[in-house]
């Protein structure tokens, strides 16, 4: 066996004792718990994503290659599309057929952008299979039909001689595509319809009702799930909605002020702490709606997807408000790491998780500027972690310094007082390496870590990197992409396993 470990921290003795946690049940870590999310929203998709076959930015089909190659590195296991809150505006007809004959539209949602359609299902289920990935599409139950995404399945999955299949053989596809993961409506509690959870779940019911498994595509329907605190949502729907659902979906944003965001890149100290804060209370709302489903659900067999997780700052200045346009500094690494960390624990009942999302919008991957790219400190969590996907989890028992820290966790303002672990870890097993992930949230002090490797399965090292930097505030630019990269890490000493 051997090791490979990842660190991430911003400090370098006080002592963490890490050892295998032997009380509780192994799980593997689904490979869709590094999944990621495209919604047609500022330029996330055009620009980003999509520039088109004409464009002077070098491209493979219309996509961008620096950002399909970057992606590629990353292992992506699944792309939720096209949102999202636009996700319950589309329409995918407007989406098919000859791209210069599609009809432009306005997103109503995100900033009044006119988009043209030019990227539809075909672009979309492409670049997944570019990728390698899962498709995981939203469907419009707010202001759409149930014929309309009754057909839209069709039209994706069906290898008869129908007329769905045959429309889309007309515009270039032979073969229907596989797409596993269908999502019944987006946030139907907001802007998906601004429903009730039991009108929802009777709109579930019909609605997924005629969204049927063709040609041995098997669909794995997941219903439109709670924000947060929403435990009552939970409930109805694991009453009312039940095992017509193969999952339901979570959605949690580390935010703490919405009136008041505060800036990505310029924070102190008390408010790195209480954002860290925040993002690991999602912790114990994971734990609450797992409960509810327990109770409804003993057999474990509908599936909890947090489809959209993760910070969510003012915009960039000079941007469109409506475009969500962020930089992504160390906090945000800290943020990903953390709740990576959390997720693993929960993956007998959690199957996919989706940041939000991947490119140019919230806590992106990755940033691009015209023919610019850059990739941010939390892609590099996201690469450092890969190796987790599809491994076998090994819970952990840590002992490590507590950080008394004064933090702000309401709207309000309000100072109260948090204990923190300086470092939190996750470790996982696959094809004979253990990989370990740390973090040292401390700003000031670095910590010594020790890990009894032997007991992990582990003879020797084989790869150690560190995401570190001097500030938290540290961040890459356009014009510095490469000020917060992993570096190899060699402040490791193995000692008697
Ligand atoms: O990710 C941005 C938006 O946040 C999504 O469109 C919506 O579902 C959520 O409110």
């Amino acid at each position: 066996m051997t090791i490979a470990l990842s660190a991430l921290c911003l400090g370098a003795k006080a002592e963490t004792n890490i050892t295998p946690d032997t009380t509780k049940e192994k799980h593997i870590i689904p490979a869709e718990v590094y999944g990621q999310f495209a919604e047609h929203l500022g330029s996330c998709i055009y620009g980003g994503i999509w520039v088109g076959e004409q464009s002077p930015i070098a491209n493979v089909n219309g996509y961008r290659k620096d950002v399909l190659e970057a992606l590629k590195a990353l292992h992506v296991p699944v792309m939720r599309w096209p949102g999202g809150c636009f996700a319950d505006n589309y329409h995918w007809r407007d989406g098919i057929g000859p791209q210069n004959e599609r009809p432009r539209m306005v997103n109503t949602n995100w900033g009044g952008t006119v988009e043209d359609n030019s990227f539809g299902t075909h672009e979309f289920l492409n670049l997944c299979e570019l990728l390698g990935c899962e498709p995981y599409v939203s469907a419009n139950i707010g202001s759409g039909t149930v014929e309309e995404m009754a057909k839209w399945v069709e039209y994706m999955t069906s290898d008869d001689d129908s007329p769905l299949a045959n429309l889309r053989r007309q515009n270039g596809r032979e073969k229907a595509w596989k797409v596993k993961y269908f999502g019944v409506g987006n946030e139907s509690w907001g802007c998906g319809g601004q429903m009730r959870p039991e009108y929802y779940s009777d709109e579930y019911r019909r609605y997924a009702e005629y969204c049927r498994s063709f040609s041995g595509n098997q669909l794995f329907k997941i219903a439109s799930g709670a924000s947060d605190y929403d435990f009552n949502w939970t409930e109805v729907l694991m009453k009312q909605i039940g095992n017509r659902m193969q999952g339901v979906s979570l959605h949690y944003y580390s935010v703490i002020n919405w009136d008041n965001k505060g800036k990505a890149t310029e924070f102190d100290d008390q408010q790195y702490y209480s954002f860290l804060a925040k993002c690991q209370d999602i912790e114990p709302i994971i734990q609450r709606h797992i409960g509810i489903m327990n109770e409804y659900d003993p057999e474990n067999k509908i599936k909890l997807l947090v489809d959209e997780w993760g910070t969510w700052w003012e915009v960039e200045e000079g941007t469109n408000p409506g475009h969500l346009f962020q930089q992504n500094t160390m906090r945000d690494a800290m943020v990903a790491a953390l709740s990576l960390n959390i997720f693993h624990r929960y993956t007998d009942r959690i199957l996919m998780t989706n940041i939000a999302q991947v490119v140019n919008v919230l806590q992106a991957m990755i940033l691009t500027r015209d023919e610019k790219m850059l990739l941010t400190p939390t892609y590099h969590i996201y690469r450092m972690y890969a190796p987790h996907q599809n491994a076998q989890h090994l819970p952990l028992s840590i002992t490590s310094p507590v950080l008394t820290r004064q933090v702000a966790l309401q709207a309000n303002g309000t100072i109260s007082e948090v204990e923190l672990s300086k470092v939190s870890a996750t470790a996982s097993q696959k094809a004979g390496v253990t990989t370990i992930s740390l973090v040292n949230i401390d700003l000031e002090k670095p910590e010594t870590i020790r890990i009894p490797l032997h007991q992990l399965a582990a003879a020797k090292v084989v790869n150690a990197e560190i995401l570190t930097a001097k500030k938290a505030t540290a961040h890459n630019t356009f014009d510095q992409p490469n000020q917060v990269v992993p570096v190899a890490f060699k402040d490791y000493k193995v000692q008697k396993g």
